[in-house]
Order: C-alpha cells, then structure tokens, then sequence
C-alpha cells in the first residue's frame, strides 16, 4: 500500500493548476446510459473514482475508453443491463448517478444501495422521493434499488431534507426528468457549480431546462437525447486545498483552474483570516505574510462554505492566532480527522456538530492514519506546517480525488514523496 511522507516547514510558492472535478465528471459520466451517441469528455482527472465509475458503466453496457489526449469516449450499447452490483457500488458511493439516468431510460432497474461511508449517514430517501414523484415504482429489496418502471411523467418536488439540498439527489432527479413526458419542477434543488455542469451537458445533449445554478429548476421532457462534447469544469475542491496549503505554510501560491464563482466563500473566509486573496479569470492568487488570524466557518450547500473544505479549513486554522469555531451543518460527523491532527499536537475540542480550534502551537510531524478523502488532505496539509517529519498511511483515500497531488505540491516546493509501505 502506498504512503506518503511530508517535512514540514516550508513555504509553498509557485504556479498550479487544479485538474478537472471529479464531484462533476462522475455524474456527467452516468449521463451516457442517456444518450444515443458517444460523448467526449475533456478535463476528466485520472483517479480511483473515476476508474470505478468505469467499471460501473462498462457492467451496464456503456464502453469508456481513455484517449491517448485524455478525452474519454462514452458510447452507450444497447444494452439493456440494469443492475448496479454491490462488489462496485460498495466502494464509491456516487455510483448512486446511475440511478436516474437507468429509472429514465431502461426502466427496469437493480442498483444496489452503496457502501457505509466514513463520513457519516448518507441516506438515498431524497432521490427515492424524486424519483417516485416521477412515477418511478421503487423499492428496496436485500440492499438492493428495485425498480420496474414504465415512462416517467413530469412533475413538482421539494427536494430539501434536513439538512439542505441534495447534489447527487438532484443530479438523479435531473437524468430522470429530461426524459418524462411534461414539465418537472424541482424545488430546493442543489446549486452545486457541479450541479450546474451536469445541466450543461444535459443542454448540449438536447434537453431543456431552466433556472440553472438556482434553488428552482424547471425541466421539460424530450424523447430522446444524443451525444455531446464537453469539458468537465475545474476542481474547485482540489483548487481550495491547493489555495489553502498555501495560506497555511505562509506562501505565495497560484492556482489556475480555481473560479472565482466557484470559491468566494473559501476567498472571503482567507481574507478573513488576513491572507490577501486576488482572483482574475480562472486563477486565483493566495499570500500571506503573517500568521493567520482565527476565522469561525460554517459549512452549508453552495454558496456557502463546502464541507468538502472544512477538514482542510481546520489543519490550517490549527496554525492560526486565537480560537476559532468549525461547524458542520452537511455532515454533523465528518470529524474523522480531529483525532489524528490531535495526534499531531493540534488542540480542538469537539462539541456536537462543531470543533473549537486553538490556534497558534505548532503542529508537530507524527505517524498518521488517512481515513477518508478530505480528512487526508488535511493532514496533508498538517503535514506541511507540522515541524519535523509526517508520515501518512492508506493515502488511497487521498488518490479517490487528487490526481499527482504530491508531484504538485513538490513543484512548489513542499519535500513530499510517496513511498509503498513495507
Ligand atoms: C456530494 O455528495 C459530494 N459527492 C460530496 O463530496 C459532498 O460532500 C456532498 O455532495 C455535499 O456537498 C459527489 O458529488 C459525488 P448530498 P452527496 O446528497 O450528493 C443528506 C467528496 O469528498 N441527504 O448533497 O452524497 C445527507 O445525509 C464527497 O468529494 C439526505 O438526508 O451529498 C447530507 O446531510 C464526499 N437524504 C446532505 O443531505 C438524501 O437522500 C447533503 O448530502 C440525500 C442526502
């Protein structure tokens, strides 16, 4: 098994650029079951998700291949196969994408529900609402999705649940409205710029849809949909954790692929914090020259500050002056990674759904374990403040979304290599 090593100290400083967003590409991915021609995806990073939601689609009859450019072809067969099994759903839980587009379009479906997850509960209740309003007869069967449908009629939802809006919920319901008879209006939709993605590929396959990038989504139904070429929008996540690496080593670090429109709420929080931000067209420029100030953060759908930054939010708040307050309000238990920054001398003190961080003692390098894919990426970037040395174990959590991230890191000057573990 892979594993990384880190010493900590050095200012990051440089020009990087973020990969394609796997959160858009997996479900853009599931788009194919829709069409009745290939797709060629650009932008699509090289991960371990991203191969397994190969895997997923060639079992239901769609052939990926990768290009020697890096396109990835799609060509739905006409296949009628309908099941998504276990042995691959239970290692990746967007693999839940392909439950729209398969009600939509084969009707008959057997999607097993998807593996228990580090992170907390992650219920599918939503997109069973979604799809059931749509006339979709499902039901659950041995851990499976059970579903023997006819077409699928149009019609109004609320897709909030306790705690917001739901991306992949939406994305399901979205694959599935395009092709229903009449008109669907999905209410408390995500906003997700990953979200938005996938409504511009559904556009350029031929499907209408109004309200994009909006709570309110309104969707007309066609017969069918074809092919299209698209380039998957940069990692705003991945871009995030580069931008953050860098205020928290005290560095100057540049990333391209990182919008603005896409991170405000990471950019006002750094600023915030007194790192000085600039952004320009889709390059954003992080320095800070003195030691960062404590920031209280609140993680809420789009456009609020992403869960999927707080665990990375918290390594570098550990290096900032005074107290500051983490709440989760997506996933009230992703704290997996308190525990192993604590291990590294951090002082956070977990109460219900937040994390009160005390800044300022320096983080010191320590034998860490990653346990799932954003908390290793905190302790990356722990890792890069800590003094001394900082070893990372099961960093296969950290490759399901950060493609080369250590040759990235190396080229602005972070001493960083990975190593098989003996
Ligand atoms: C997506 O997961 C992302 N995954 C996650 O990224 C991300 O953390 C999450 O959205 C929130 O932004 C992909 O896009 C592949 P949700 P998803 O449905 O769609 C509750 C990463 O690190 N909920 O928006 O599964 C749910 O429990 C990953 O890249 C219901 O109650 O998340 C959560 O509290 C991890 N019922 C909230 O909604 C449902 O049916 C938001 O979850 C569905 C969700």
């Amino acid at each position: 098994m892979d594993a990384m090593e880190l010493v900590g100290g050095r200012r990051l400083q440089g020009r990087v650029r973020a990969s394609g967003a796997k959160n858009a590409a997996l479900p853009i991915m599931a788009a194919s079951i829709l069409a009745d021609g290939p797709m060629r995806l650009k932008n699509v990073p090289d991960l371990m998700d991203i191969r397994t939601m190969t895997r997923l689609l060639t079992a239901l009859g769609v052939r990926v291949e990768r290009e020697p450019d890096g396109d990835l072809i799609l060509k739905c067969t006409s296949s009628r196969k309908s099941e998504a099994p276990y042995r691959i759903m239970k290692t990746m839980r967007a693999g839940i994408c392909v439950l729209g587009p398969l009600v939509a379009r084969r009707r008959k479906v057997r999607v097993s529900l998807p593996g228990g997850c580090a992170i907390g509960d992650r219920p599918v209740d939503l997109h069973l609402k979604g799809l059931r309003a749509l006339g979709a007869d499902l039901g659950i069967e041995h851990g499976y999705i059970v579903g023997d449908g006819k077409r699928l009629r149009g019609a109004e939802m609320y897709l909030g649940g306790p705690f917001g809006s739901t991306v992949t919920g939406t994305a399901n319901i979205l694959m599935a409205a395009v092709l229903a008879k009449g008109v669907t209006v999905i209410d408390c939709a995500a906003c997700e710029p990953e979200v938005q993605d996938l409504c511009r590929v559904l556009l350029k396959m031929g499907a209408q849809i109004q309200g994009i990038g909006s709570p309110r989504l309104v969707i007309e139904g066609v017969d069918g949909l074809a092919g299209c070429e698209h380039a998957v929008i940069p990692d705003r996540i991945e871009a995030g954790t580069l931008l953050l690496a860098g205020a928290a080593t005290g560095g100057d670090v540049t990333v391209e692929g990182a919008r603005w429109s896409d991170l405000f709420a990471l950019v006002h929080t750094l600023r915030e914090a007194g790192a000085e931000v600039e952004h320009f067209d889709d390059t954003i420029r992080v320095r800070s020259r003195r030691r960062l100030k404590s920031v209280d953060v609140t993680t809420l759908p789009f456009p609020g500050f992403p869960t999927d930054l707080q665990a990375q939010m918290m390594a570098t708040l550990t290096a900032a002056d005074g107290i500051s307050v983490v709440t989760e309000k997506i996933f009230p238990d992703r704290f997996m990674h308190v525990a192993e920054l604590s291990r590294m001398g951090a002082r956070i003190r977990k109460e219900g759904n937040a994390a009160v961080v005390h800044g300022a003692k320096r983080l010191s390098g320590a034998p860490v374990m990653a346990s799932d894919l954003r908390a290793s990426a905190a302790l990356v970037i722990a890792g890069l403040i800590a003094q001394g040395k900082t070893n990372i174990t099961r960093i296969y959590h950290l490759d399901r979304g950060y493609e080369k991230i250590e040759l990235k890191l190396g080229r602005l000057g972070a001493k960083i290599r990975r190593y098989k573990e003996s």
